[in-house]
């Protein structure tokens, strides 16, 4: 082990609480009308795996022209923040994070994703690139655990692969409060957020040929399988992406391919399913400048630079506490 660069690593959300938490929160979501199932939820080892193909395929522009934005604009956000410290949040494999890294070289880097396992591989790998960093790992749920970042003299805070847009507009208002309450006047909040765009552009990012949007969708029943003792049968359910035009939202579903009953041996459950019954996953926001710039009034914060790729497509933006200069 000897040749493991030193990562620390903080369970705030440790294995049993995230059990419970998975248990509460499936049995909620299976026993509602119409049925939902959290996100947060697809990433385990598979589902990690999977989305990392995601951000490859010819469809999914967002992370080409997040990065595109981060490599055009790095130095300028190192100058702006000034930041010693980046934290990441739903960092994944922290891969476009290496931008910022080489450009800030801040003294420390702080990983934190509700993935444990891609958590310490990611953090570890950025260890050993970068020997003189100070690479620390968190295992917590950003939609609670924010108040457990650890401090620094000044942070810059990422949340990257508009990961924001997964949240539904309640909880994303809360976070959002979180991140105000949680920094200090001189730090500063790094956002990527995918933009309202053709229909058939967003239609075709979360639909792609190759199937891998269907198959990372499905993950989530192969997670309630081991995780529940649950009994789905992955095949009898179809992956849906729409665009819904009033939300401005892609919204991604589960179609049950006939009428089944599933059992959750775990929380002791029988669910049944119709023919054709649509149960929700996850929504994908798309943003519009006017419109997350007042979320973030709302939350505290302001917005002080937006920059988007050459097409249009996607934006980064970095806001500081409304009080700061
Ligand atoms: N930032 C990367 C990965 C985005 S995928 C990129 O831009 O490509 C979303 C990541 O957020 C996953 O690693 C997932 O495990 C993590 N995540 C999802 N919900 C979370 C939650 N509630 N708390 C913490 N991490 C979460
Ligand atoms: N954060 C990703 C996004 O909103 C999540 C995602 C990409 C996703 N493709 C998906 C979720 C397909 C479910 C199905 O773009």
């Amino acid at each position: 082990m000897d040749d493991l660069a030193a990562v620390s690593i903080d369970v705030v959300f440790p294995p049993e609480a995230r059990a419970a938490a998975l248990r509460d929160e499936v049995r909620v979501g299976l026993t509602a009308v119409p049925k939902e199932l959290q996100p947060k939820w697809f990433y385990d080892d598979r589902g990690s795996a999977l989305f990392d193909q995601i951000t490859r395929l010819p469809e999914y522009y967002l992370t080409r022209a997040e990065r595109a934005i981060l490599s055009t604009r790095a130095d300028e956000i190192a100058a702006l923040t000034k930041a010693d410290t980046l934290v990441e949040l739903g960092s994944g494999t922290s891969e476009k994070t290496r931008i910022l890294l080489d450009a800030l070289m801040p003294e420390r880097f702080v990983a934190f994703d509700v993935s444990a396992d891609t958590l310490c591989a990611s953090a570890q790998a950025l260890a050993t690139h970068y020997p003189r960093l100070a690479v620390a790992g968190v295992v917590g749920d950003f939609e609670q655990h924010l108040t457990a970042l650890p401090r620094g003299r000044r942070r810059l805070l990422a949340f990257l692969g508009s990961t924001i847009g997964n949240l539904p507009p309640p909880t994303r208002a809360m976070f959002l409060r979180d991140v105000a309450a949680v920094l200090a006047g001189d730090e500063s909040f790094l956002l990527g957020v995918d933009l309202v765009k053709d229909p058939a552009r967003l239609a075709a990012a979360y639909n792609d040929e190759a199937g891998v949007s269907a198959e990372f969708n499905r993950n989530v029943l192969h997670v309630l399988n081991r995780e529940l003792e649950a009994d789905f049968d992955a095949r009898a359910f179809a992956h849906v992406a729409e665009w819904d035009p009033h939300e401005e939202w892609v919204v991604m579903s589960l179609r049950s391919l006939r009428r089944q009953s599933v059992r959750l041996d775990a929380l002791d459950l029988s669910v049944a399913f119709a023919d054709g019954e649509l149960m929700r996953t996850e929504i994908s926001a798309k943003f519009r400048r006017e419109s997350i710039t007042a979320e973030l009034a709302a939350a505290g914060l302001r917005v002080r630079r937006w920059w988007e790729d050459a097409a249009g497509d996607y934006a980064v933006l970095v806001a500081s506490p409304s009080g700061s200069r």
